[in-house]
């Protein structure tokens, strides 16, 4: 029993010494999107908490010098690995030639990294069936037949993040039948990633649009054209779409179906109050057990745990991934966030 004792004591200094002398890069896309600023902090402080170093950075709002800067930096101060949250995934190839020249393990996380080899593990949602959940729920909602049509317009993310393109072609699978056989109609005819992307995710280009659409199209909150349904990839978007829609006199009764995704404290607010139908909760703590379980293998010289291989290729290899579950939120559930 006493023997017992000592081994396991002298494992435990064995593993903490370990992490302690473990430094992990932490890269973030953006300190000003309410998701990666509080993403960023709570991963420092979980890591830190179990005996791992930890540099953080954020790219500035969404730069990708300076985040390809912020991965060499890391990369030659011989940190032991990186965690990587992209800004533009195709945009880190040669940053991250130096991370593979030096055997520093990669783990992109929620943003696939794509076009290197350098990229060792994906830890993610299931970003293909976000984007299922949002054009599902838009269909559950309108009922859009050809003898009662619905009007929708559609808000892609970045062009630059992967994830969008997930999101996007998922939810448009659901949507095109549709669309073809004109049950749903989009008004403003701008249906395409390129004719419909946000650059940079932001809030106040997503505002900007919509009012533009308004004043093309026609749509209006009193009478005219009836705006029914939005197809927005996430809630950073949704809130700018919103901003301009209360000016613009929508209220709950007559707001469209808006989606979203991140379940931010405004989204919930929004959806609190009848102005977002629903947002999507991609859990943190979830997240960032999974990045936790993936460092303590791979510090300790272990393969991390997996549970898919198969659904993410990065453009050269399929990527060993792990993909936690995302979870629909609007008002008949949304009681369990607050
Ligand atoms: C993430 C979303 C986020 C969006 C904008 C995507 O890559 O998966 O959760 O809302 O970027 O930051």
């Amino acid at each position: 029993m006493k023997f017992q004792k000592v081994i396991i004591s002298t494992l435990s200094l064995f593993f903490t010494l370990q992490t302690q002398a473990y430094t992990v890069g932490v890269v973030m896309p953006t300190q000003n999107e309410d998701r990666w600023y509080h993403e960023g902090f709570e991963l420092e402080q979980q890591l830190k908490s179990k005996g791992f170093n930890v540099e953080l950075f954020y790219g500035g709002d969404s730069d990708i010098t300076l985040q390809n800067r912020q991965i060499k930096r890391l990369a030659d101060s011989n940190v032991d690995a990186l965690v990587i949250g992209s800004i533009d995934g195709n945009a880190l190839t040669e940053s991250l030639k130096d991370a593979k020249r030096k055997n520093i393990p990669v783990i992109s996380y929620d943003r696939l990294i794509t076009g290197t080899d350098a990229v060792t593990y994906y830890v993610s949602f299931d970003n293909q069936q976000v984007g299922k959940i949002q054009g599902q729920y838009l269909i559950d909602k309108l009922q859009p037949t050809v003898d009662n049509p619905k009007n929708i317009e559609i808000f892609y993310g970045s062009l630059d993040d992967k994830n969008a393109h997930f999101f996007y072609e998922e939810a448009m699978k659901i949507l095109k039948p549709y669309l073809d056989r004109g049950a749903l109609i989009v008004k403003s005819g701008k249906i395409s990633p390129e004719q419909t992307n946000i650059p940079g995710w932001r809030t106040d280009l997503a505002s900007k649009r919509m009012d533009e659409i308004l004043d093309t199209v026609g749509y209006s909150a009193n009478g005219g054209t009836k705006l029914d349904g939005i197809l927005s990839l996430a809630d950073c978007l949704s809130e700018g779409i919103i901003f301009t829609l209360k000016k613009r006199g929508y209220t709950p009764s007559n707001i469209p179906v808006i989606t979203g995704q991140d379940a931010t404290a405004e989204a919930l607010k929004n959806v609190k109050e009848g102005y977002q139908a629903m947002t999507i909760y991609k859990s943190s703590e979830e997240l960032h057990e999974a990045v936790l379980d993936m460092l303590k293998s791979i510090s300790s010289g272990h393969k991390a745990t997996v549970n898919d291989t198969t659904t993410y290729n990065n453009g050269v290899k399929d990527m060993d991934s792990y993909l936690c579950t995302p979870e629909l939120i609007d008002n008949s559930n949304l009681a369990k966030l607050l």
